[in-house]
């Protein structure tokens, strides 16, 4: 959603926080804006568009200020307007402040204002806070009664006692040149401690240019920064000792290099991403996996009657992928669910549930909530991240880090196929543990290891995948089939298609395309097939000739073993022959490039579709 970059220290903010915002502009761009402090008052920026707009705009003003708080917008209250862009200074000018969250109770809060005299330029929830933090502020007592700074802190604090809602802040006030408050509730921020200077922004990626140490702040925290240090807090006023961490990756990870996209080069780095997902994870033996970060022994899992997964979007096919392969190696039911469904629906749990949430970012909104409720009830929740030290990683009992890298592209790719190789791992681990032979576990390890190397023969398709992409990217609606566990992959392609290239796609398992989406078939709605080996190949052939009858084009992405009937499909992908428990990520890679490759046809801007963010840190 909204990205936050805020500077103090030595240098010029304005060029530090720009750098910043473009890292994060993959969070949300509908508009961008910043503030510094010089000249003994504040500067203000701000314009609906990217931040490439943001720092023209920028650059025809002398920002030499050395603190700033500055914001990538995604729109929720209010529209895209000057106006709603961030920061919001309070109406009698002692206060700007940058918000990503949503603050539910700003009705009534704003009506308060308005009677207390203080007036409003935006239709935004943030405007409201930046008010709130001015009015305690000018109740404070004068002067500071402990020591510099304290007051601008004090007003922040009593503010956030008052509100609900969700919230990452940064705020700064011409009063208190030099200082910095930030405070998190539900929304990701963290603090980067550099050398004489102190960053805060809500993703890591805005830091690492600068510095490899941060301190992720939790949920009621709030940090006063100065260029010389900081003091964590809590709400209630409890001092906070800090943890800081070491970031792992570095700037350059985030870099395009060579690729036109980020999705492009995600697409790419899939082989390193995998080798990276499996690494030190196999048994001695070579016959199972371990995962030592689950923080349970074999007699724990010997007490699970059963799996229940959830997550949101990519994450979500990732979970049907694991409830698949765990029920057909290890026999244990799983259940799946959407995280946003799950923490309303209140749902019946088995006794003995083991909880994993699926989350890239380690930062989704309602996956942390879906976790939180089950935690709630009692069950033992373990995570499946990219993100190091995300929210998501740092509440769950226990989890496995994918080790995929920064993940940029707004649509999810290296993340995914990660989660898929975890998911194919996870499932032999508890196999073994149960009914799984020693020499199957061999073979079944055998058959992961060769993923990557599978995975670099996909991708040389990349250039056959190219043209089929540009004969297709006329039509405007797909269907995408598969069945077994290439059915989460018709899902996650007809899903690619459809955020990176607005082009409406619907996926489905092959059989069910007769009970209804058969009525979409012409010669104008391709059809994209996911072609399984063994007893369900005949099967899905005759759902193809199903097609093929009523003049539906057919893009068969199949195992190279298999000999499709002449002329039955219009275009042939091949994949390698693979261990069953691979195939799901084999099969995702061409239908990531096709939509790609569509997706560029059409002149669309891939790694920033219209309407997405990233990481939905909103409900
Ligand atoms: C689609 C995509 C999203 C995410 C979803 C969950 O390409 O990336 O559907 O998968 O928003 O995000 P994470 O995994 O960060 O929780």
């Amino acid at each position: 959603m909204c990205g936050i970059v805020g500077y103090v220290g030595r240098q010029k903010a304005a060029a530090i926080m720009l750098e910043g915002l473009k890292r994060l502009e993959y969070r949300g761009y509908d508009s961008a804006g910043l503030a510094v402090l010089q000249n003994n008052g504040l500067t203000l920026v701000k314009c609906i568009g990217r931040v490439a707009a943001l720092a023209k705009l920028a650059s025809g003003k002398k920002l030499t200020g050395t603190c700033g708080i500055s914001h990538t917008r995604w729109a929720t209250h209010g529209g895209v307007t000057d106006a709603n862009a961030h920061p919001h200074v309070s109406s009698d000018g002692q206060i700007a402040l940058v918000h990503n969250g949503v603050i539910e109770n700003y009705v009534h809060m704003k009506r308060f204002l308005l009677e207390k005299g203080y007036t409003f330029k935006s239709e935004t929830d943030t405007e409201v806070l930046a008010n709130l933090i001015a009015y305690h502020y000018a109740k404070q007592p004068e002067p500071a009664v402990n020591g510099e700074g304290s007051r601008f802190l004090e007003a922040v604090r009593k503010t956030l006692l008052h509100v609900e809602g969700t919230y990452g802040i940064a705020v700064l006030s011409p009063a208190h040149p030099g200082e910095l408050v930030a405070a998190r509730k539900g929304s990701p921020l963290i603090l980067g401690v550099g050398d004489h200077e102190h960053l805060i922004a809500s993703d890591v990626s805005a830091l690492v240019s600068r510095t490899q140490n941060v301190v992720y702040l939790k949920d009621g925290e709030l940090v006063h920064v100065t260029p010389a240090g900081f003091t964590l807090s809590t709400l209630d006023l409890a001092d906070v000792s800090p943890v800081i961490d070491q970031v792992t990756w570095s700037v350059d990870e985030a870099e395009l290099g060579e690729h036109p996209h980020f999705m492009r080069k995600e697409i790419f780095e899939q082989p390193l991403a995998l080798e990276n997902a499996m690494r030190g994870r196999f048994s001695a033996d070579g016959s199972s996996a371990n995962f030592g970060g689950l923080n349970l022994t074999p007699a724990d899992f010997r007490t699970i009657d059963r799996f229940v997964f959830t997550s949101c979007g990519t994450g979500w096919h990732a979970c049907l992928v694991a409830e698949h392969l765990i029920e057909r190696f290890a026999r244990i039911p799983v259940e799946v669910d959407y995280a946003s469904e799950f923490r309303y629906r209140n749902a019946p749990l088995d006794r003995d549930a083991l909880f994993f949430v699926i989350s890239q970012s380690g930062e989704t909104i309602d996956t942390l909530a879906a976790l939180r409720e089950a935690k709630r009830k009692g069950y033992k929740c373990m995570a499946i991240c990219n993100v190091v030290g995300s929210t998501i990683a740092r509440e769950a009992d226990g989890g496995i880090y994918q080790h995929a890298g920064p993940e940029i592209g707004v649509a999810s790719t290296k993340a995914f196929t990660s989660q898929l190789l975890i998911a194919a791992m996870f499932a032999l681990y508890v196999a073994r543990m149960r009914d799984m032979s020693f020499a199957d576990g061999v073979e079944y390890v055998a058959g992961l290891k060769a993923v990557p190397d599978l995975a670099r023969r996909v991708l040389e398709q990349a250039p056959h995948i190219q043209q089929i992409a540009l004969r297709y990217a006329k039509y405007n609606d797909f269907l995408f089939l598969g069945r077994l566990s290439l059915f989460p992959i018709a899902l996650e392609g007809a899903l690619k298609l459809k955020e990176i290239s607005y082009i409406h796609a619907e996926g489905y398992p092959a059989a069910e395309m007769k009970h209804g989406p058969i009525a979409l078939i012409s010669d104008q709605c391709p059809s994209v097939f996911l072609v399984p080996k063994g007893e369900l190949f005949n099967k899905v052939l005759s759902s193809m000739q199903e097609i093929k009858a009523r003049k539906g084009l057919i893009i068969a992405i199949v195992p190279e073993c298999l000999d499709l009937p002449e002329g039955l499909a219009d275009e042939v992908i091949t994949i390698p022959d693979c261990h069953e428990a691979a195939l799901p990520v084999l099969a995702t890679i061409p239908v990531q490039l096709l939509s790609y490759y569509i997706a560029v046809a059409r002149g669309c801007d891939v790694d920033k579709p219209r309407n997405l963010a990233k990481s939905v840190t909103v409900e």
